[in-house]
Order: structure tokens, then sequence, then C-alpha cells
């Protein structure tokens, strides 16, 4: 990967509101992350495709959807609909990723799969051309304001090797704890995309954040 890090504010952190006023002070970020949460696949309720319309109207940016949700093959109409460039759903929701992944595809946007801390990504190394982005979990999906879990960085070193070895096109986007003093060890170890959603939000100036946490990321690259 050569490009520059891409860094996607997580509106879970926001302030809803004024969630237009949050977007726009974000306005130098790379895309905007989408937390969907169904209270059954996590025990947490965030918001729905109304919010994400909403999102969509204020901002140009990509929108990458996070489904943590049960049986996200039945919304991928719906939040296509509500302005999603990219659909990620977790692995553990789904009995065929790559059928879901096809179906995302087949509208035209992006698709992702994510993983708990606890799942294991060898078993999903094998088809990741059919994927265009994988979100490696580095806290419980849920909730945001978690501390980040370093272990996880293994998943991403793994990915990262696969992916080169191969010449895909995935991008490793991280998700959970990520702040200007996690930021370098998950460059380090090979994401291309970082969500970031207290680190941005709870700061004081989140632009400056922002430019801040792409700056340390882009620092600690060993890759490309
Ligand atoms: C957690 C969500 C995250 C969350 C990150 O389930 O997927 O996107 O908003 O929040 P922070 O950056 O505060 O850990
Ligand atoms: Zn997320």
């Amino acid at each position: 990967m050569s490009s520059a890090p891409i860094i996607a504010p997580s509106i879970l952190a926001a302030d809803f509101s004024r969630l237009g006023d949050d977007i726009r002070r974000v306005s130098n970020a790379d895309w905007i992350h989408v937390d969907i949460m169904d209270g059954h696949f996590v025990p947490n309720l965030s918001f729905g495709p109304g919010i994400t319309k909403t999102v969509n109207e204020i901002t140009d940016k990509t929108l990458d959807v996070h489904l943590m949700i049960d049986k996200p093959e039945q919304w991928i109409d719906t939040y296509v609909d509500a302005g999603a460039d990219c659909i990620i759903f977790h692995v553990e929701a789904v009995s065929d990723p790559e059928r879901v992944a096809k179906d995302i595809r087949s509208r035209g946007i992006r698709a992702g799969f994510s993983l708990r801390p606890g799942t294991p990504i060898e078993p999903y190394l094998h088809n990741l051309d059919q994927f265009d982005e994988v979100l490696v979990m580095s806290v419980e999906p849920g909730f945001g304001g978690q501390s980040f879990m370093p272990d996880q960085l293994e998943k991403v070193r793994t990915l990262r090797a696969v992916i080169d070895d191969n010449n895909l096109d995935v991008t490793i986007e991280i998700d959970g704890g990520i702040s200007a003093s996690t930021i370098a060890e998950a460059s380090a170890a090979g994401c291309d995309a970082f969500v970031a959603g207290s680190a941005i939000f709870g700061a004081q100036y989140p632009a400056a954040e922002v430019s801040r946490l792409r700056d340390l990321a882009h620092s600690a690259r060993q890759h490309g």
C-alpha cells in the first residue's frame, strides 16, 4: 500500500444533537465509519438506515458501514439505498461470507468482513480476493471507548503477508481503541485504514486529531 493512511472517524462517538456539525468538524477525514448495532449480535443498539441516510446527505465522503447485526444479508439493499459505499458484515453472523460479499458487490459497492477478537482469521485467508476490506476488531464489538487489544495485531500481520504475497487489493482496517497512543503499532503491523471514535470526537479539535493520527500512522509504516 503506497497511498496515505485512511482515517475513518466513527460517528458513534459524535454528539447526536449536532451530528451535522460534528461531521463537518472532521472534513479532513478520509471516510466516515458508521456503526450499526442491533441489540442482538452485540449487546447495544446504535442507529439504523435513517441516520445513515442523513449522514450521506451531510457528507460526500465514503461511508464505511459496519454492520454488527444478525442476518446482515437481509439488510444489504437497505444500506446501499441509504448511501453505503462499503458494507462490512461479521463472519460470525453469516454461514457463507463469500456469498454475502458477492451480493454486496453486485450492488456496485465494496464488501468487507469483520471478526470479533476471539474469531481466528485463518479460515478466511483463502478467498480474500472476494473482499475489498477486512475489518479487524481490536475491542469486543458493541461499545466505543474501550481499550485497544494489541494481541489482535497478529491477525493484521497475517493478513498483510497474505495480501502482499498474492498482490491482492484488500484494505486492512482496524477498529477499537485507536488513538495517538496505539495507532503507530497498528500501522507498523500493516493496517491501511484506522477507525477512531472517542479519540477524534473526544478531542478539543477533531480535525487536528485526524491529521495527527494520519501523521503517526504514516511515520510508523513498515510497508509500501
Ligand atoms: C465498536 C465499534 C467502533 C467504535 C470505536 O463496536 O465498532 O467503531 O465506535 O470506538 P473507539 O474508537 O472509541 O474505540
Ligand atoms: Zn466499527
